[in-house]
């Protein structure tokens, strides 16, 4: 297995190109199964994840085509790639497949909805949490679905003629429950109404996707989303939005070595309550024409108390990150994670470059100490795993970060980015 090679110390310095939303990026590729015309994305980035969900689909008879690169594009431009669902030829999500990859679970929306039957693996338990698949049971069974679980697998069945419209209020807000619901009551019949509705930023990419594929939906940006069925869909492009965990993820590097970095293309109001949170501990934040310039010289790093929330508030994704940083503080913060039960896995590999941390239940308190020492440390998952590098970033001496595996379904170019930055880093092949 790969790993990641650093030494700690450099301040950051130059310009990072922000890829493609990977949580923007699925949700808009399975929205192709909606249509037998072809979908076409832009900025696409090329992680892991994306790969393994370009398998799934292929899995239900999805022609996928990767386009070349034009004249004048740099490397950093992501793929445009078209997704052709012409024939569903299986309706069927199986194990092996779904089991790597929660979110390919989100399948079960359109599939239901275009071929009124579906077959798909449940995903499962993952290191960050128990992740049941409750509230998209309950959505789909709203909109008339018959819903059996047979052999770990969901076994999902619209009723005569299809899905029908019907008011789903969630009881707690999700993500993918909300993009599965959303996709699936595009084509219902008569309207629907996700009460609850998660509000991230890939959720209204998508939303933007199927209204440019002939849906009707309103309310998008908000906690209501209103859907009016019809009866089929179209082919579109449409551009994946940059990363806004990536953008915070370097902003929180920076921060934390010090230096100025331009990332460009983020979106800042798609972090907001994540930039508010840094500009409290110190760092200076700058919206420029092409990006967020971030930049911290000199002065220490504020201890700032967080608690992690549905958007717009401070993100999960953000959280172990965050907690890097932390540790080089020159005080005690709390962090609060509400979103998942488990998701501190990274606590104890921080606490191996000395950091000190400790958790009791939801609440990590974490007093910041003025040096870090270089370790070797082990990824748990993805976000965790890059907390670990931007540790390693500002820690004396050497680390070594093993399984980076997690890193490549998420992160697109790391080493590269930041060693265009100053970093010293580098990939160990296994
Ligand atoms: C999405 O996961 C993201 N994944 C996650 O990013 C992100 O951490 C999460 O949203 C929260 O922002 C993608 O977009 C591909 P949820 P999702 O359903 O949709 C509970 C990363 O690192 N819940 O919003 O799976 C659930 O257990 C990943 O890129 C139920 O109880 O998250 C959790 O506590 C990791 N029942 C909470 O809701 C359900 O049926 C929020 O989860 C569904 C969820």
């Amino acid at each position: 297995m790969d790993r990641i090679r650093l030494v700690g110390g450099n301040q950051l310095n130059g310009e990072i190109a922000i890829s493609g939303a990977k949580n923007a990026a699925l949700p808009l590729m399975i929205s192709s199964l909606l249509t037998d015309e072809p979908l076409v994305l832009h900025n696409v980035p090329r992680l892991a994840d994306v790969k393994q969900l370009e398998r799934i689909l292929e899995n239900h008879g999805v022609d996928i085509a990767v386009h070349g690169r034009r004249r004048g594009e740099d490397e950093g431009v992501g793929q445009r790639m078209t997704f052709h669902a012409a024939d569903i030829v299986d309706t069927t999500a199986p194990y092996d497949l779904v089991s790597k990859m929660r979110a390919s679970f989100w399948v079960i929306g359109p599939l239901l909805a275009r071929c009124h039957e579906a077959r798909v693996s449940l995903p499962g338990g993952c290191a960050i949490g128990t992740r049941p698949v409750d509230l998209f049971l309950f959505g789909l069974q709203a909109l008339g679905a018959e819903i059996d679980i047979d052999e770990g697998y969901v076994v999902a069945r619209a009723p005569k003629g299809g899905l029908v419209g019907a008011t789903v209020a969630f009881s707690k807000v999700s993500v993918g429950a909300t993009h599965t619901i959303l996709m699936a009551a595009t084509l219902a019949k008569g309207k629907t109404v996700i009460e609850n509705a998660a509000q991230e930023p890939e959720i209204t990419n998508v939303a933007e996707c199927l209204v440019a594929m002939g849906a009707k939906i309103s309310g998008i940006g908000t906690r209501t989303l209103t859907i009016e069925g019809v009866e089929r869909l179209h082919g579109a492009t449409v551009e994946v939005i940059p990363d806004r965990i990536e953008t915070g993820t370097f902003a929180m590097a920076a921060a934390m070595t010090g230096g100025d970095v331009l990332l460009k293309g983020a979106r800042p109001e798609h972090l907001q309550a994540a930039l508010d949170i840094l500009a409290r501990t110190g760092t200076e934040l700058i919206a420029e024409a092409d990006g967020l310039r971030v930049r911290r010289n000199g002065k220490g790093i504020q201890a700032v108390d967080v608690e992690t929330d549905p958007f717009p508030g401070f993100p999960t994704d953000l959280q172990a990150q965050f907690m890097a940083l932390m540790t080089m503080s020159n005080g005690t913060s709390q962090i609060r994670e509400t979103i998942f039960e488990n998701r501190y896995m990274h606590v104890a590999e921080l606490v191996r470059f000395g950091a000190d941390i400790s958790v009791n239940g939801q609440v990590a308190t974490i007093t910041g100490k003025p040096q870090l020492k270089g370790a070797q440390v082990m990824a748990t998952d993805l976000r965790a795993s890059v907390s670990l590098v931007i540790a390693g970033l500002a820690a004396k001496g050497e680390t070594v970060v093993n399984r980076i595996y997690h890193l490549d379904r998420g992160f697109e170019r790391l080493e590269d980015k930041l060693s265009r930055c100053g970093a010293e880093i580098e990939r160990l092949a296994g």
